[in-house]
């Protein structure tokens, strides 16, 4: 139990201790005994639920889905694995996998009259806007699905996973003016994406088992992340028992913002500044460390991670490795090294406990695959897709079944009142 002294009054709170030792003080009592609440903006220590799917220790810079290092997953598993793995809180059988996979093949076509609404968008949207409204306007083609009945939940959730891949590409060649291409059947999940984004009417797109198999990693390594901004999203909304593809489209637009998700997309912009100046990076720099420059260090620094995110130790290991296959090289990735390298000695930002996170090098991945740079954030969303669905189910699931709905302190003005137009000054 925690004690509080407030007002001379003694109140005993209870201490919740997790699976891995992390300890909670449970206030849920607080404002009905004693009047007050807690104030946490930005909720950096606040936990908004006990939850079975990730966890994260940002002092040791850990990483479990269910319990499972993502050093292992990373080696060992797939995308699709890893989403049945944290949606179903297990891992699949040969059997149990093959049937989830067939489902998500079986799923993989968008309703045609989808068709009309991409052609509504202008040539120059951004995928991430597309992304979010075609994900809510999926709902509206299989409302047989919606309600919250565990055969529902399955078909809406293998729709999203598999149909937000159909929809990215979708959006990818409408910004060409390219025509559709359809998914393949015998094409697996990331296969059948890069199929869908690169083939030509005329010829397919050669699959690269390498280049498949390091998109297939980012999106494993994407997969969750505890609550971040857009999983705590998600989580708000399916609170109020809206539908899954509604909260999945809530979640795509918080994970836009370049602090979030956005934040792959502006390193790339970050690194393609730095080389078109002639800058070694040390400039760039000294800019982020000086508060109101406007320049902050995009993929560096971490709400959790206080220690190196162990995905973005993975993915850096990844890019040598995918370049070296596809002999390329890419002068970006030498100014993204470097930049790790002067950070990592200097103490504005060791100080700060500042780390290259998950976004530092992914671009450089995606680049090399040849995906553009708008596309960025729609990738981390593909990825981030099963473990938004986790979380929809874990709420719907839980026992409590409250909307979620913070309190505020109001600091605004007091006994206020009306004033005609014509008094007004
Ligand atoms: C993701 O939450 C998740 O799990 C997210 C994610 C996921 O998988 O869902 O991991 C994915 O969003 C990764 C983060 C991607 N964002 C970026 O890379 C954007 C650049 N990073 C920052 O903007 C920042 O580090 C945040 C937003 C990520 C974290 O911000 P915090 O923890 O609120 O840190 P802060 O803003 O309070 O900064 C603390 C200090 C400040 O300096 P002082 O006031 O102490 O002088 O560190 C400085 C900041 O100015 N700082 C940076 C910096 N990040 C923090 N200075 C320069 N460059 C940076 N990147």
């Amino acid at each position: 139990m925690a004690r509080l002294e407030l007002d001379g009054k003694t109140y005993e709170l209870p201490v919740v201790v997790g699976s891995e030792g992390e300890r909670a003080i449970d206030i849920s009592s607080l404002r009905k005994d004693s009047g007050y609440i807690t104030l946490d903006e930005s909720y950096g220590n606040t936990g908004s639920c006990i939850s079975n799917i990730t966890f994260i220790d940002g002092e040791k810079g850990i990483l479990r889905y269910r319990g499972i290092p993502i050093e292992e997953l990373a080696e060992k598993s797939s995308f699709v694995e890893a989403a049945y793995l944290l949606i179903w809180g297990k891992l699949p059988t040969t059997e149990e996998l093959s049937t989830f996979s067939a489902l998500l093949t079986k799923h993989e076509m968008l309703h045609e009259d989808m068709r009309f609404h991409f052609e509504g968008f202008p040539p120059n949207a951004h995928p991430m806007a597309i992304l979010s409204s075609m994900i809510n306007a999926t709902g509206c083609f299989y409302p047989q699905v919606l309600g919250d009945g565990h055969e529902q939940f399955l078909m809406q959730a293998a729709r999203l996973i598999s149909q937000v891949r159909t929809i990215a590409a979708f959006s990818y060649r409408k910004s060409l003016g390219l025509p559709n291409i359809y998914p393949k059947p015998t094409y697996k999940y990331t296969a059948n994406l890069l199929h869908m984004m690169f083939s030509e009417p005329y010829q397919d797109f050669e699959l690269l088992p390498e280049i498949v198999q390091a998109l297939d990693l980012i999106f494993l390594l994407h997969a969750d992340h505890e609550q971040n901004c857009s999983t705590a999203t998600v989580r708000i909304v399916a609170s109020s028992k809206a539908n899954l593809f509604a909260s999945a489209a809530a979640g795509v637009c918080a994970l836009w913002g370049p602090l979030h998700g956005g934040a792959n997309q502006a390193v790339l912009e970050m690194l393609e500044q730095i080389h078109q100046s002639g800058d070694n990076g040390s400039k760039f720099i000294e800019q982020a460390k000086v508060k109101n420059s406007g320049k902050r260090l995009m993929g560096f620094g971490h709400r959790v991670y206080k220690n190196y995110d162990p995905r973005a130790r993975i993915i850096k290991k990844k890019c040598d490795q995918l370049l070296a296959a596809l002999s390329k090289k890419d002068p970006l990735l030498d100014i993204a090294k470097r930049l790790e390298e002067a950070a990592l000695s200097d103490s504005y930002f060791t100080e700060r406990k500042l780390y290259p996170n998950v976004d530092f090098y992914s671009g450089i991945i995606m680049r090399a695959i040849g995906i553009p740079i708008n596309m960025f954030t729609v990738m981390f969303a593909i990825g981030r897709m099963p473990g938004w669905i986790a979380n929809f189910k874990e709420i719907l699931e839980s026992l409590d079944g409250h909307i979620s709905r913070p309190r505020q302190i109001y600091n605004g003005p007091q006994d206020n009142h009306y004033i005609p137009i014509g008094k007004r000054k």
